[in-house]
């Protein structure tokens, strides 16, 4: 099944895109490091339940923050992946290149 986000980006643009359901969210964007705790991959949701349940690697991650990026209410996108519409901000990293339209 196919999702509709509503995504915006550092530059303050929203733009729409269509991911399909369990598709990581590091498609938007386009950062995966190796161990996945960097946490410049950081995103919030705005509005919907866009995204997965937080699982116990994601806590992990956010928890021991190792960039001092990873707030309260956001989430990982190389660890989160796609469960329905609704609306994202993307506060740093950020490549729609990979995302199909
Ligand atoms: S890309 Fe490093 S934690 Fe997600």
């Amino acid at each position: 099944m196919r999702h509709s986000l509503d995504v915006l980006g550092p530059d303050g643009v929203q733009r729409r895109v269509v991911l399909l359901e369990g598709e990581k969210l590091s498609q938007i964007t386009g950062r995966s490091c190796e161990d996945r705790r960097c946490g410049y991959c950081v995103f919030e949701v705005l509005e919907g339940s866009p995204v997965s349940a937080l699982k116990p690697d994601e806590r992990l991650a956010l928890e021991r923050d190792e960039s001092g990026l990873c707030r309260p209410g956001r989430r990982l996108a190389c660890h989160a992946s796609v469960a329905g519409p609704g609306r994202v901000r993307v506060p740093f990293a950020w490549s729609l290149a990979e995302v199909h339209e």
